[in-house]
């Protein structure tokens, strides 16, 4: 039996009405991805307004890698409620806050003393994570990526390469952040020469720096070991190699930014595991809490430790909601065994991707860890000129034929899954086959 079932055209006219509400009652800056309204998510599979069954291959911006409203997470989410919703944890403790920083302690990587801290979203766990190491170093400056994404808060912003539409017309944004390239192989002139990075030298890195801050003013560098936002690029392990130990030498402690790569998209429980990267500090968010907000900094003792008593916190950080669900995702990932899921169904996207990449000129790169998969879209192989316009075309093509797809890239021409790894190889194939048709249907309406 298919998953996908169409009733109306998308968007129908339900969606349709609910969307013009929104553009008379909601800020214009608030995108609308998709003009479908939702009505129901289960798995990865969503109703709209109009009763239209679709496949998400979004996940919510990679939220709902346990799949929307995992059992554990409903009943877990129902008891609390019935308990309290709300007391704030700087003013009362709760077991359940405890508990999971406890266990993010233990599962993130390295055996060290760790501590951990909640707050709502990303940005204000990336936000959070320069704090500590500004405390704890007493440096005031970070280095971040181009293409690098921290979220929309002032910091975040200044950490953020991408300018439209994150930055265009919201400065002057917070000082002491430098940017370095990150190393994104198939848009470097010098390629991978001999298999290697060429970026994954000290000596360049220093020349880098020359110019723009000394290495000893510099609280941390943060890093997405795959970029998420940016257009799903690994980062060579040679590159990750060479930071980490520039970083140490340097006094500069290592964010590792997860809040997209976490919890078993890259087929392992975090990317830094690929890299053998043992961070002193580590974002997380997104799918940590299934669907509700949470974001957590993750990180050595004596660095998290640094900030005074009142510095840190939040009135909603840790709500206990959020954190009993972020429990029963944890459980969840273990017991489902997501991270060798999430493997499995990379291995398989991967190869449709390789396929189609032997048909369509128009797949300039396929790649990515585990399930964090992207497809690099150009004008022609030679030039590599993004093809923003074609990107666009497969969405609107795949959402007509019932799937939920979303682009990334600093120049929007990367097509990326963030599917639910909870899906089961028949949802995955027929998401694939809708997507096969939508790059179709949009290569043949580009050439018309
Ligand atoms: C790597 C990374 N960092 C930070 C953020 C910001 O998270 P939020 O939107 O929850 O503020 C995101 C969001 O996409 C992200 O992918």
């Amino acid at each position: 039996m298919p998953v996908i079932h169409l009733t109306t055209e998308i968007p129908g006219p339900e969606s349709r009405a609910l969307l013009a509400r929104r553009a008379a009652a909601v800020a214009r800056g608030v995108p609308a991805v998709t003009p479908i309204a939702v009505v129901h998510a289960e798995g990865a599979v969503l109703t709209d307004a109009d009763g239209n069954r679709l496949i998400d291959f979004g996940g919510g911006i990679g939220v709902v890698n346990t799949g929307h409203r995992h059992p554990g997470v409903v009943d877990a989410v129902r008891a609390q409620l019935d308990r309290f919703a709300h007391v704030c944890f700087p003013v009362s403790t709760y077991e359940p806050y405890i508990e999971l920083a406890e266990r993010l302690n233990r599962i993130t990587p390295g055996t060290h003393e760790k501590r951990t801290l909640f707050v709502n979203s990303g940005a204000e766990a990336v936000e959070n994570a320069v704090k500590v190491a500004r405390s704890f170093t007493g440096r005031p400056a970070i280095l971040c990526f181009e293409h690098g994404f921290s979220g929309r808060t002032n910091l975040a912003m200044a950490l953020t390469s991408k300018v439209m539409p994150y930055k265009k017309g919201f400065g002057p944004f917070a000082p002491e952040v430098y940017r370095i390239p990150y190393p994104y192989c198939y848009r470097c002139t010098e390629g991978r020469a001999g298999g290697r990075c060429c970026m994954a030298s000290p000596e360049r890195l220093e020349r880098n720096l020359a110019s723009t801050v000394d290495p000893q003013s510099v609280a941390a560098v943060i890093m997405e070991l795959e970029l998420g936002e940016g257009g799903f690029v690994p980062a060579p392990e040679e590159y990750v190699a060479m930071l980490a130990a520039f970083a140490r030498r340097h006094g500069i402690l290592f964010i590792a930014d997860e809040i997209q790569t976490g919890f078993g998209r890259t087929g392992r429980l975090f990317a830094c595991e690929h890299y053998g990267l043992v961070p002193d500090l580590l974002t997380t968010a997104k799918s940590l809490a299934g669907g509700l907000p949470l974001a957590a900094v993750t990180g050595r003792a004596d660095v998290m430790d640094a900030p005074q008593v009142g510095g840190l916190g939040g009135t909603y950080g840790g709500n206990p909601l959020a954190c009993v669900a972020a429990l029963a995702v944890l459980d969840a990932m273990e017991r489902e065994q997501i991270p060798a899921r999430a493997e499995r169904a990379g291995r398989r996207i991967r190869r449709r991707f390789d396929g189609w990449a032997d048909r369509f000129s128009c797949i300039g790169d396929v790649r990515g860890l585990g399930a964090m998969v992207g497809l690099e879209l150009v004008s022609d192989r030679a030039s590599r000129g993004p093809d923003k316009a074609l990107a666009g075309r497969v969405l609107a093509e795949a959402l007509t034929r019932g799937v939920v797809l979303l682009t990334c890239g600093t120049y929007g021409n990367v097509i990326r899954v963030l599917a639910p790894l909870t899906a089961d190889d028949a949802l995955l194939d027929e998401g694939l086959d809708a997507m096969e048709a939508a790059l179709e249907a949009a290569v043949s309406r580009g050439s018309a």
